[in-house]
């Protein structure tokens, strides 16, 4: 349904209605209501591609037997599920048989938690290494203090209930965590690594890499001396999508992948060099080789497949891209504010942060993100993850050493495939309008 607004400008009257453009198919708008809503929050979601709607539609009408089933049907369901796992693997470079659909993210980064740690300990009950002591003390993780709350809440839950150690490195350099201060916070009972790839408020791309290598030969001497090996996970969700996420280069044990992310649906995947290595945290039909039970989401996966499919064909220029729309972004925020804004975790080298990602605080006294977002109702944009919605001081901001008072006043603008240097206009300018109204209730 379409409506025409004073200026004549058509809008949708749906929420998030995607239009494909004529001029391209990858192109679409994001209207929301009747009104010139720009949408900046990216990170929390994006919407879902044309292209991705017709393969889910297409599924959803014609491909709904259950993969299980060995009639042709059936089958035709198994091979839509086995391609949509080589369009997802050919964007990561992994094997298509490394590839585990979950339910999304949480599911993914708590089934490698919950596995790895359940896995060392029956390790270590077989009496398979000599160093006593293991048997003695629980299962160590290593994490930072920045994870997205599915990583970081079920380790403090383990922990408070007695079941692990945990260290939580600091990440207050900027955003960052040192993968020297990483590997050395190893122990003896170590499992687990897990370090997100990229930051969902800051943007700021982690040292994964960097952790692997050092990793690869920490265990090769760790196997010399007879200690368990530590597998290293990292939740690619924010990452996907953006940029280059490689796995065999990242030389990761496990890597998340969340759908919403990247224009497709609310399915995610865990990447798993050994499959085995997993534990269920469901138990049930045996499918996804029983670790992951439950008759398959045919539709869901085969749109996760095309949003990889697309993510692959498009990421050279869509990195570029929404680079340069960003930067055109914080430029405009410097040139109309000046010393007023100031940039969070904004690292020299900028491929160390997202091409999408800006977090800008609005520093004036009194002001703060949630107040200067109610003046813009025209823009739909986060104070911080999209957890804290509520108005609570982001714990990532903080542990990014991101100062208190600055980290109330903190925007993050997070922009998509679409975002133009038009939309930068109009929401630097309803900022603009916005802290002027505030100044000005400051002031009375
Ligand atoms: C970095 C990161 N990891 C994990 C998730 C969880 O994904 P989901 O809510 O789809 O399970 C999110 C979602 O916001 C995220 O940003």
């Amino acid at each position: 349904m379409q409506t025409k607004d004073k200026n004549s400008r058509i809008y949708c009257l749906t929420t998030l209605n995607i239009i494909a453009s004529s001029k391209s198919s990858y192109r679409f708008a994001v209207c929301v209501m009747m009104n010139d809503i720009i949408y900046m929050d990216y990170n929390a979601t994006t919407p879902v591609a044309p292209e991705v709607v017709r393969k889910i539609t297409d599924s959803l009408q014609n491909v709904w037997a259950n993969p299980s089933s060995s009639y042709p049907e059936g089958i035709a369901a198994k091979t839509a599920l086995q391609s949509a796992r080589k369009d997802i693997a050919l964007l990561l470079n992994c094997e298509a048989d490394n590839i585990v659909f979950t339910s999304g993210g949480t599911e993914a980064n708590n089934m490698v938690i919950f596995s790895t740690v359940s896995k060392y300990k029956s390790r270590i009950q077989e009496n398979l290494y000599p160093d006593g002591d293991l048997k003695k003390s629980n299962p160590h993780v290593i994490t930072t203090d920045i994870e997205h709350d599915s990583v970081i809440l079920p380790l403090k839950k383990l922990k408070e209930d007695g079941f692990v150690e945990l260290t939580e490195v600091s990440a207050k350099n900027g955003g960052m965590v040192s993968a020297r201060d990483v590997v050395a916070a190893i122990q003896p009972n170590t499992c687990l690594i897990t370090v997100m790839l990229a930051n969902n408020e800051t943007g700021i791309i982690q040292p994964v890499e960097e952790i692997a290598k050092y990793l690869k030969k920490i265990n090769a001497e760790r196997a010399n001396i007879c200690l368990p090996q530590i597998l290293l996970h990292t939740d690619a969700a924010q990452g996907i999508g953006k940029i280059s996420v490689n796995f065999e280069t990242l030389n990761v044990d496990y890597l998340t992948v969340v759908g919403h992310k990247f224009y497709g649906p609310r399915i995610g995947a865990l990447v798993a060099k050994d499959k085995k290595s997993l534990q269920p945290l469901l138990y049930g039909g045996g499918q996804e080789e029983g670790i992951r039970p439950g008759t398959e989401n045919v539709a869901m996966a085969v749109g996760l497949g095309e949003a990889a499919r697309l993510a692959h064909k498009l990421l050279p220029e869509l990195t570029s891209k929404m680079q340069q729309v960003r930067d055109h972004l914080e430029q405009r925020l410097e040139e109309t504010f000046g010393n007023m804004v100031e940039f969070n975790c904004r690292p020299k080298v900028t491929s160390l942060r997202l091409p999408n990602t800006c977090s800008v605080s609005v520093c004036r006294q009194g002001m703060t993100g949630p107040a200067i977002l109610a003046e813009c109702p025209r823009l739909r944009a986060s104070t911080g993850s999209a957890c804290h919605a509520l108005g609570q001081l982001s714990g990532v901001l903080i542990a990014s050493g991101v100062p208190r008072q600055k980290a109330c006043c903190t925007l993050r603008l997070s922009i998509g495939r679409e975002t133009t240097q038009h939309d930068v206009e109009t929401v630097v300018e309803q900022l603009r309008q916005a802290v002027k109204r505030l100044e000005t209730n400051v002031v009375k």
